[in-house]
């Protein structure tokens, strides 16, 4: 019999199943941030099925690998994010070589300096580096999907928010604003774009295992003053056993991007095992 305890929902109780059926043919994705962590595994997703996919990033070295890795229907491009120009070439490279965009994934971001939960010494130029990387960026890449998309009527754009934006972690207090702003960014294009026939969501995944976050961890857990001892306990003990698969949010993004979601729009889909609903780092069900 299948056990339906918080912690076996979390370990594996959710349908992972598997479908042969691809449900994304033949549609064109560029997702940036996507040499490593969760836009490679949404590459690889997406791809899976049955599209092609421009992945983007900042790191040349792991991009070329990634596209390597993921086979013919991947390509490299560089693109900084917080760069105007470089958004629209990259969607602009995606239409020179494959004739149109249907799916355009604002992943890339970063997570900033630490601490930033001391308000009274927020550090402000971190802040907008971020604010650029994180949340400009975001409207950056709604804007020139926009631009081709509209004229066809057809495009879905997703944007990689955060269970911080939903619930801040005073640990990345700073961070946790710029990913808010990014739920609130697709809220208010949601509307403007449905009169094109686009449809526009975030993804707001709790803690999963990428470089990202590995790297940062020990360094948030000592320096921040207001992390509880528990909390910091579970991240010093076991690190890996409390995050999820980047292939778990991947898997998210495929739905919201395939045509199963075409009356979805304007909405944040979270993926956090169930975080942000009962803030758990003293249940079971939180590990
Ligand atoms: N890992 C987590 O626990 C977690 C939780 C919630 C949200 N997220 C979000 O998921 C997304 C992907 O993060 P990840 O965990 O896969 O991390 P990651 O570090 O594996 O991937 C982020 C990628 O973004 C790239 N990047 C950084 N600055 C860039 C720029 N200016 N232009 C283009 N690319 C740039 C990096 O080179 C890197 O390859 C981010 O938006 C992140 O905030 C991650």
């Amino acid at each position: 019999m299948t056990s339906t305890s918080p912690e076996s929902l979390i370990a594996g109780g959710f349908s992972t199943a598997a479908s042969s059926h691809q449900r994304l043919a033949g549609k064109v994705a560029v997702i940036t941030g996507a040499a490593s962590g969760i836009g490679k595994a949404t590459a690889a997703e997406f791809i899976r099925n049955g599209a092609k996919v421009i992945i983007t990033d900042v790191n040349d070295d792991l991009g070329h690998a990634a596209a390597a890795e993921l086979g013919p229907d991947a390509t490299y491009a560089r693109c900084n994010v917080a760069d105007e120009a470089q958004v629209a070439a990259a969607v602009d490279l995606a239409v020179a070589r494959h004739g149109r965009l249907d799916v355009m994934h604002n992943n890339a971001a970063i997570p900033g300096r630490f601490p930033q939960d001391d308000m009274a010494s927020v550090d402000l130029a971190d802040f907008d580096a971020m604010m650029a990387v994180n949340a400009r960026a975001s409207l950056a890449g709604i804007k020139h999907a926009a631009r081709v998309m509209a004229p066809r009527r057809a495009g879905v754009i997703l944007c990689t928010a955060s269970a911080v934006g939903v619930l801040p972690l005073p640990a990345v207090a700073t961070h946790s604003i710029t990913k808010a702003t990014i739920i609130a960014i697709v809220r208010a294009a949601a509307e403007p774009l449905a009169r094109h026939g686009l449809r526009v969501n975030a993804i707001s995944p709790g803690a999963v295992r990428t470089p990202v976050l590995q790297g940062k961890v020990s360094v948030m857990s000592a320096s921040s003053p207001t992390m509880s001892d528990e909390l910091k306990q579970m991240i010093d003990v076991d690190v890996n056993d409390m995050m999820m698969g980047p292939e778990e949010v991947a898997m998210a993004a495929v739905y919201l991007a395939s045509d199963e979601a075409r009356y979805v729009t304007g909405h944040n889909l979270v993926v956090d095992g169930g975080y942000t609903v009962h803030k758990g780092a003293d249940t079971p069900a939180a590990r």
